[in-house]
């Protein structure tokens, strides 16, 4: 596969293109899934999120990810490691976004693992970080299982947001 990344025991993690923003409104026209990102995103705002994110693979070498499920190939989620400031250094975190149906499989916390590891091993990179609204206890879970620990808190996307971070 072409766009291949990465791949787990259940999972494969492949590059995201423009067909995909049918399957990226499942998560961003669902309220419960956006509750902690500012609004619910339209068909134009996916386009937008894809385009950022294409920009990211060609300025950084990384983004986000699509999910699949390794078998039957259908659509789970986005997860991957996408720069981001923190007080004015650009690091680099693991983000992850599921569609609902499948949240409590442990994908995330599989999908989150696997580019943690290769953030480490193929990148080479020193720390990754995920950004987490002291609210959002499914992202926290998350976060701790795959070893990180909150460093501080930051005020960004005008609001108070929990640095979790991890060193190799
Ligand atoms: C954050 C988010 C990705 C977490 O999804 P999730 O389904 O809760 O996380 P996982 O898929 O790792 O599942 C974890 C749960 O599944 C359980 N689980 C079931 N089977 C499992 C398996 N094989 N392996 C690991 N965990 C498993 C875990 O015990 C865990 O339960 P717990 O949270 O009660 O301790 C999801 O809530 C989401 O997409 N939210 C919306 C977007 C968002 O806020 N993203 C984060 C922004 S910072």
């Amino acid at each position: 596969m072409d766009n291949f990344i990465l791949s787990t025991k259940r999972l494969v993690l492949r590059k995201m293109n423009k067909v995909d923003a049918e399957r990226l409104l499942e998560i961003f026209s669902d309220p419960e899934a956006m509750r902690y990102y500012p609004t619910i995103k339209n068909e134009q705002q996916t386009i937008e999120w894809i385009d950022w994110t294409l920009d990211n693979y060609t300025k950084h070498g990384v983004g986000l990810w699509i999910v699949e499920d390794k078998v039957t190939g259908e659509f789970l989620g986005q997860c991957g490691i996408v720069p981001q400031e923190v007080d004015g250094v650009i690091e680099m975190e693991i983000g992850y976004l599921f569609v609902r149906r499948v949240w409590g499989k442990g994908y995330a916390t599989e999908a989150a693992l696997a580019c943690k590891n290769y953030g480490f091993n193929q990148l080479k990179l020193n720390k990754m970080v995920s950004l987490i609204d002291k609210n959002n206890i499914p992202s926290i879970k998350v976060a701790e299982r795959i070893g990180m620990h909150v460093e501080k808190i930051i005020h960004k996307w005008g609001k108070g947001v929990c640095v979790y971070a991890i060193s190799n």
